[in-house]
């Protein structure tokens, strides 16, 4: 891929990866960026590195602007190996004058490289370097996404790298937001932070309120992952301001794996009485939706509506993995609600309730259970569930 000058004397040199399918759970079907970003000043800095695996298109990045050998530092805002991957190759190559990270960071680097004697300086908030035209002010961001997390500010370019945070995993071969289909764009930036970033929204909300009091003038957000900002900053800013806030639309989805349809046949009953009562919902079958992009659903969702069988006195596997995934994430201001069919002992309900008490949803009742097939008498009954929580939703949801 060609580099590409974001900002004068600026440059991308990170990497497209079109072909990765998983990310720790998370499905990303049109692959990812690994970002990083080379400064030609009187000191060259190396912002990030990129994924061991694509160390060789960092490098031949770099090579198209510079000896390697000539950049004096490098920056690591964040030690996560999609973007430390190549650090080792980096520091053998470069032999860098200084290493910046923060203090945190200086302890991840320790774990996961073991140095022997790399030039590794701690910086904190506030701190900044001098490339020569131009400084660089950092920002700890601990826990955006890992404890070392940090930004680099860049005031006399108005330009804020931003790590993980803003990110997407989406592959193109543009740079930019205003280059690709912005609900596109928009779409994957949900996904992200539905699926990284949802669990620290309160530390999101304090980091949006603290950059807001710094006045940061910024006219362009470069995360580590995806397009750069430059034409929709607010956009983006509004979107994290919401995801962060919890809003929720008049919607809600009710979520189910099934056996023998029994629990299939319920949820549809229970749809078609949320949807009676002016409510948007939508039905996801486990088994056809990743659960990456049901996180992305459950984002902008004010109910949840769960579902299974009892399989083995407990749940089917795939509501179990679900329910797994979801609780790490840790969605709040949900109203919750669980049904299914059993054959005997029934306990599937009160699994998938217990799961979301433990979330605190507030939970609408204490959940229907059908044993085996469902008829039309009790499908009535499911529908006037879904009725009671499509009012439910109505009342306490924001729009
Ligand atoms: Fe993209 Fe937390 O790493």
């Amino acid at each position: 891929m060609k580099t590409v000058e974001i900002k004068e004397n600026i440059h991308w040199v990170g990497a497209i990866d079109w072909d990765v399918r998983d990310f720790h759970g998370y499905s990303t079907y049109q692959g990812t960026t690994y970002n990083a970003f080379l400064v030609m000043d009187e000191k060259i800095a190396l912002f990030d590195t990129v994924k061991k695996t694509h160390f060789s298109d960092l490098l031949h990045h770099i090579h198209q602007l510079t000896d390697p050998e000539k950049i004096d530092y490098l920056v690591i805002n964040h030690v996560e190996m999609d973007h430390s991957g190549s650090l080792p190759e980096i520091v053998q190559r470069v032999k860098p004058e200084k290493i910046f990270c923060s203090q945190m960071g200086r302890k991840a680097i320790e774990q996961h490289f073991h140095p022997k004697d790399w030039p590794l300086v701690e910086v904190k908030s506030g701190d900044s370097i001098s490339l020569g035209s131009r400084t660089v002010q950092f920002l700890e961001t601990r826990m955006l996404h890992w404890p070392d997390s940090m930004f680099s500010y860049f005031p006399d370019d108005k330009l804020l790298l931003s790590s993980d945070a803003f990110g997407q995993h989406y592959a193109t071969s543009e740079r930019f937001d205003d280059e690709v289909d912005f609900s596109t764009l928009m779409g994957h930036s949900a996904k992200y932070y539905a699926n990284i970033l949802t669990l620290f929204s309160p530390l999101i909300r304090k980091l949006l309120a603290k950059v807001a009091d710094m006045g940061l003038e910024i006219d362009m957000i470069a995360p580590d992952h995806g397009v750069v900002w430059r034409s929709h900053i607010r956009d983006i800013l509004n979107a994290y301001d919401d995801w962060s806030q919890n809003k929720s639309g008049r919607r809600a989805l009710v979520i189910y794996d099934t056996m023998w349809k029994s629990t299939k046949k319920m949820a549809r009953a229970i749809a078609t009485g949320i949807s009676m009562e002016d409510v948007s919902v939508k039905l996801i079958d486990l088994a056809y939706n990743h659960r990456s992009d049901v996180m992305t659903d459950i984002l902008g969702a004010k109910a949840v509506v769960l579902g299974s069988p009892t399989l083995n006195n407990g749940l089917l596997p795939r509501m179990a993995g679900f329910l797994m995934y979801m609780r790490g994430l840790r969605p709040t201001n949900k109203l919750g609600a669980a049904f299914g069919s059993y054959g005997w002992s029934g306990e599937a309900v009160k699994l998938m309730n217990n799961a979301m008490e433990e979330m605190k949803f507030d939970m609408i009742e204490s959940g229907l259970r059908h044993k085996y097939v469902p008829d039309h008498e009790a499908l009535q009954e499911c529908v006037e569930m879904g009725r009671r929580i499509g009012r439910a939703v109505r009342e306490q949801s924001e729009g």
